[in-house]
Order: C-alpha cells, then sequence, then structure tokens
C-alpha cells in the first residue's frame, strides 16, 4: 500500500536542475550516435592536478582515513589561512577557517545557523538555484531581487537597501556570479558591507569563482571581500579553481563568535568532511599545483575571450563582458521568448547542448540562456560554427 505520510511541504518548493535534464538528452542523442557540443556542464574539463592525485594516493596508502575535527585538519585551515594571505593579502586566522564537504555544505551551515523560520534572504535572480534552496529548507523566505546588465547582473547596495524588510536576516552575494560570470566591483562590495552591517543583517558572500577571474593588469589579483567585510560569512571551494568537484571540499571563512555553532552544526550534519579529500588538498597551495591551476585559468581566459565575441556575433546579446567563473548569459531574445524550447530545437537541430534561463531564477529566465566554456578551444570552435550555421548568420 501506498504510505499516506505527505512529504514535507518544503519538497514541492525544491525544483530540479533542469540543465540535468539538457545533459540527459545530449547523452541520449550521443548514445544514438550524434556528435554533441557540451557547453551545458558546470564543472572544469580539467582533471584533478596530478601533485593532487599523488597526495590522495599517498594518504590511502597511509591508511589515516578516520574520521577528522569537524572544522576540517588543522594543517589544512593553516593552508587555506596561508592562500588569503599570500595570494589575496588577506590576514584570516586559521581557526575561523572551517574545512566542509563543498561551499554546498558551507552554504548548508551558514543557513541553519542565521536562518529562522519566515526570515528573509536577498538574493539576485538570476543566481546560483541551490541558493533559494537552502534558505528554503531551513523554512525561510529566499527573495530574488531582478538583476539586469545596469548593475552587472549583480545586486547593490541600493537594491538591498530598496528591498530590506523587517523581515530581513541578510543577503547572499556570489561574486563572480554563477550564472552570468559578472563580479561585483569592489567599492560596490564595500557599501554593500557596510549597508548590511548598518541594518544589523548579516552578509554571505560566495567566492567560489574567485580564483577564475579574468582581465586584470599583469601581476593584479582578484580581491576577497574578506580583505575589508570581517563580519561576513566568505565560501570558496576546491571544486572549479582547483578542478577538485567530484572529491566535495570546500570552506567557509566565518566571524570567530560563529565558529564554535558552526562546528556543532557540522558534527550533526555529517560529523567531518571527507578525510581522503583533506589530505589530497593540502598539496592544492604549492607553487607546483598553483602553476597547474593559474595555466588552467590562462586557457579558461582565452576560451571566454574567443566565444563572447563569436556568440555576439550570432546574434546573442551579452551587454556585460564576463570577469569570473566560466559562463556567458545571452540574451537569446533575437531568436526566441521561450529559452527552454530554443535549447531542446537547437540540441535537436545542431547539437549543440547549453541551459535554458530558468534554472537561475525567474527574471527574463524566458529570454536567456548559459553557455558554458568547459570544454576545448577546438570543440567550441566547433560548437560557435554549428550555432552559426543553424541560427542562419
Ligand atoms: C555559485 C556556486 N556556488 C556554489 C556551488 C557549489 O559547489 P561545490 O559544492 O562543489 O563547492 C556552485 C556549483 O556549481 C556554484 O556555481
Amino acid at each position: 500500500m501506498e504510505s499516506r505520510i505527505a512529504t514535507a511541504a518544503r519538497v514541492a518548493d525544491i525544483a530540479p536542475f533542469h540543465v540535468m535534464e539538457v545533459q540527459t538528452a545530449a547523452r541520449a542523442l550521443e548514445a544514438a550516435g550524434r556528435s554533441i557540443v557540451h557547453m551545458e556542464i558546470g564543472e572544469p574539463d580539467f582533471p584533478t592536478p596530478a601533485p593532487v592525485i599523488a597526495a590522495a594516493q599517498a594518504a590511502i596508502a597511509g591508511g589515516d582515513l578516520y574520521y577528522t575535527s569537524a572544522l576540517g585538519l588543522p594543517a589544512l585551515r593553516e593552508a587555506i589561512a596561508g592562500h588569503y594571505r599570500d595570494h589575496y593579502g588577506v590576514q584570516v586566522a586559521p581557526e575561523r577557517v572551517i574545512v566542509t564537504a563543498g561551499s554546498s555544505a558551507a552554504l548548508l551551515l551558514v543557513m541553519a545557523l542565521i536562518v529562522n523560520r519566515d526570515d528573509q534572504i536577498l538574493l539576485s535572480d538570476p543566481a546560483y538555484p541551490c541558493n533559494r534552496h537552502f534558505v528554503r529548507v531551513m523554512e525561510g523566505e529566499p527573495v530574488g531581487i531582478p538583476v539586469g546588465p545596469e548593475s552587472n547582473y549583480q545586486l547593490t547596495a541600493d537594491l538591498i537597501d530598496r528591498h530590506w524588510s523587517p523581515a530581513t536576516r541578510g543577503a547572499l552575494i556570489a561574486t563572480p556570479s554563477n550564472p552570468t560570470g559578472t563580479v561585483v566591483p569592489q567599492d560596490e562590495m564595500r557599501r554593500i558591507a557596510d549597508l548590511v552591517d548598518a541594518r544589523g543583517g548579516q552578509l554571505v558572500v560566495d567566492e567560489i569563482y574567485l580564483g577564475l577571474t579574468y582581465g586584470l593588469a599583469r601581476g593584479e589579483r582578484p580581491q576577497s571581500a574578506l580583505a575589508f567585510a570581517d563580519d561576513a560569512f566568505v565560501l570558496s571551494s576546491f571544486s572549479k579553481y582547483f578542478n577538485m568537484t567530484g572529491w566535495r571540499l570546500g570552506w567557509v571563512v566565518a566571524p570567530e563568535r560563529h565558529v564554535r555553532d558552526l562546528e556543532k552544526l557540522a558534527q550533526n550534519l555529517y560529523i567531518s568532511p571527507a578525510s581522503p579529500s583533506q589530505r589530497a588538498a593540502l598539496a592544492c597551495f604549492t607553487p607546483e599545483t598553483l602553476a597547474i591551476t593559474e595555466e588552467r585559468r590562462r586557457a579558461f581566459e582565452a576560451r571566454r575571450d574567443f566565444l563572447v565575441p563569436a556568440l555576439r556575433d550570432i546574434g546573442f546579446r551579452i551587454p556585460v563582458m564576463p570577469t569570473g567563473g566560466f559562463f556567458v548569459y545571452a540574451d537569446c531574445s533575437p531568436f526566441t521568448d521561450d529559452s527552454e524550447r530554443f535549447c531542446r530545437e537547437v540540441l535537436a537541430g545542431c547539437g549543440v547542448a547549453f541551459t535554458p534561463g530558468l534554472d537561475f531564477g525567474r527574471h527574463r529566465a524566458a529570454q536567456h540562456v548559459r553557455f558554458a566554456y568547459t570544454i576545448a578551444m577546438d570543440k567550441l570552435e566547433d560548437g560557435v560554427a554549428r550555432l552559426r550555421r543553424y541560427l542562419g548568420r
């Protein structure tokens, strides 16, 4: 007999990843013999750097694979703090670094820490879809604020101020952003941090794509919000810059007074981040690994520099040059007013897979698609040539 117990109401509000449906359809076409150019996939195509694999193999052979502290291996927390010092010029006490099972677990911990029932968290629309779901799972209310090219597809202090209500608990910003690849400028981030502070709220900044920033002058580094927002929760991850998506490892730098509560939550929710992954990640911050990841960052930049003008030339509108991550959020209204159908038709018509805007929110979602440049240059060129032929330019 079927169970009569209904699932909790929150489950109905959690949307599936539409991108997975695109990917499933693309794989089915491939299985039937079609050649497909994959521009829907949101993870780097590069393998995990060899020194990290070697460190993992040594750790597994060594056998010390027990639970670690819920906060992570002390040596890894120190290495992450050292990376902020050496790479971003920011002093962070290692005690404030909490290693997590991907930045996904960091988001889970932070939302569990700050969101009460019916509390509102302000987010951009479009945004990474899981963010609103983390808020909803905690019985909070995600408030998507429509953003467009006029604000770099990002929240501004002014937008946050105008949408702040008595129920607002904080704001969550991803910079560089998925799906838009755009960045909150430094001075704007400062204004946001000051405003959220003045409102007595909590700022959460997702910097998982910070290492993948482009267009900076030689020797210039991207800046972390930690440089001036000491009271923010700043999340990051080994997934993207270090090409370690499947290892499930990330971190959050938290204000010191919240570390103990985050530790309690981590202990109860998942005990500790994966031990082999943490031991492998100790090899991430060596000059050898950083030389590999830096070279790959340059490869992503070259792909962006090819793809954006090519898509514009085909007729997509990309009013703001993306400067981070590996995504281009393109206005496809010259071709369609239904981006979901457009993605299906283009996939069937010329074998190029990309993601409809629907995955990232409601604001003009039917007029946007996301291209990921997580494939080699020759494949990107093939994809662009197919789109050019199919879309008639
Ligand atoms: C903006 C953003 N935040 C967080 C995540 C979660 O990544 P992970 O849990 O692998 O660190 C992703 C993954 O695509 C993302 O795009």
